[in-house]
């Protein structure tokens, strides 16, 4: 199918190279003349394993092209998806202004029927705005074309988008037009060929769909640190409560980590937009608001953590490993390691840090700054440093050499933030352990 994707940032560009990879004409397009020239170049902007090979070997046989031209990619699409972000607004709201432009945009273009696919994550209700957006420029020029809008919200993770793009859990298709869900059931059937994974509903649930699924997700982990300081005062351990609960199929054992906080572009932006939508419609959601306080507290918890150690952090030296909000990614964005650096910033103290992919993001952020040292492996960020702190569960942080990290710090001590390692064994390595919900009460 010819297929026209709006916005070549995360979800569109993962999107789009999957869509070409089982055969269809895909055209990506972006108002970032920039962003389009490196792509053009072959320079994916975005860390995500397996997209580069698959942009490369799609560009090569002619099935993904990238254009920064709106009448080009309105002309050349059956489908056409709209992948722009929505930003949280300054009251915390979705901000639909790119979303809404894209779909003037497609009304002054259109000529031929199309089904328009909403990918954004976009408050309920948006579907129908993107409708009189298009019908208003098309009724502007005063021509007649049929066209749908549908709500098929992503569920890609960072890290892992390639895969839950090609290999979904499900597909959702909002829509009460036959003739559009028959479109899109055609698109996606490479994706689903060994069981149904397409749930078809109307759009509105659809939209809702996507801020349920993180509401829970996000909900699940701030549960869990909720326990976790439960568990840190009475002297119980997170970790064999986690294995304990996990064992019931209903709760099952993923996503109950509990740690420093969640971060990343969705969580965050997602419950807080749902919160205000529930707002806007007269509804308190209490359990938001709770799942949103308890994860901004736990943000702070390893730098309570670390003061509770060493009363003033004032002239302090500190190696902090792991910088991106979540292993397998370079995005920053609400990463718990900020609030750290920012609150041992504060308190006068200098971070040697060190991350596998996110060092430039961090640069950028931050810029030069003397009580910042980037690092360029694992063991450098050590020297001359007081305590170890982690705050990212890279693959790559899971088993060091416990020894050398001891040797090389003044005060024997790591603060995981992850619960990467097990309390005991730190300690027999002649260490101090802290981690999160582990029975130790500072
Ligand atoms: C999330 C969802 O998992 C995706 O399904 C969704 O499509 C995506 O948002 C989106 O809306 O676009 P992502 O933001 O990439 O994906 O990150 P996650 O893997 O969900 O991790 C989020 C944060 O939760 C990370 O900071 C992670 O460290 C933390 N986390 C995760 C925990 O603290 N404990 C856990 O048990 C799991």
């Amino acid at each position: 199918m010819r297929i026209t994707i709006f916005g070549t940032g995360y979800v569109g560009l993962v999107t789009g190279a999957c869509l070409a990879e089982v055969g269809n004409d895909v055209l990506c397009l972006d108002v970032d003349a920039g962003k389009l020239a490196r792509l053009e170049a072959g320079d994916i902007p975005i860390f995500e394993p397996g997209l580069a090979p698959l942009v490369r070997e799609n560009r090569q046989a002619g099935r993904l092209a990238f254009s920064g031209d709106a009448a080009r990619g309105v002309a050349h699409a059956e489908v056409i998806f709209i992948a722009v972000g929505t930003p949280p607004d300054e009251d915390g709201s979705a901000d639909l202004s790119h979303v809404l432009a894209v779909a003037r945009s497609i009304g002054a273009h259109l000529t031929r029927p199309v089904v328009v696919v909403n990918k954004s994550t976009v408050p309920v209700g948006t579907a129908d705005r993107v409708r009189k957006a298009i019908a208003a420029e098309l009724a502007t020029r005063g021509v007649v074309v049929a066209f749908e809008v549908v709500s098929n919200p992503e569920f890609l993770k960072e890290g892992d988008a390639v895969n839950d793009c090609l290999r979904p859990d499900r597909i959702v298709i909002g829509s009460d037009s036959e003739h559009a869900v028959a479109q899109l059931r055609r698109l996606y059937a490479p994706f689903n060929r060994n069981h149904e994974r397409i749930v078809v509903m109307d759009v509105r649930s659809a939209e809702l769909t996507k801020y349920a699924a993180n509401a829970m997700l996000a909900t699940k982990i701030s549960f869990m640190n909720e326990m976790a300081n439960i568990a840190e005062r009475v002297g119980a351990d997170i970790e064999q409560v986690r294995r304990g609960i996990g064992s019931d199929p209903r709760i099952g054992y993923h996503f109950i980590y509990a740690g420093a906080g969640y971060g990343g572009s969705c969580f965050p932006k997602d419950v807080n937009a749902l919160d205000r939508t529930a707002r806007e419609h007269g509804y308190r959601p209490r359990l938001l608001e709770a799942v949103e306080a308890v994860n901004a507290a736990q943000k702070g918890r390893v730098h309570e953590l670390m003061r509770g150690h060493f009363g003033s952090l004032r002239g302090r030296r500190f190696a902090l490993w792991g910088l991106a909000f979540k292993p397998n990614t370079d995005d920053m964005r609400e990463a718990a390691s900020r609030t750290l650096l920012e609150r041992l910033w504060a308190d006068g103290a200098l971070v040697r840090a060190w991350d596998p992919e996110a060092l430039a993001e961090t640069r950028r952020i931050y810029g030069e700054r003397d009580d910042l040292v980037l690092c360029t492996d694992p063991w450098s960020a050590l020297e001359g440093t007081d305590a170890l702190v982690v705050m990212t569960e890279w693959k790559a942080f899971r088993s060091p050499d416990f020894a050398r990290i001891r040797s090389a710090l003044s005060e024997p001590v790591i603060f995981d933030g992850r619960n990467m390692y097990e309390p005991q064994v730190v300690e027999e390595a002649g260490l101090a352990y802290y981690g999160i919900g582990r029975g130790r009460s500072v």
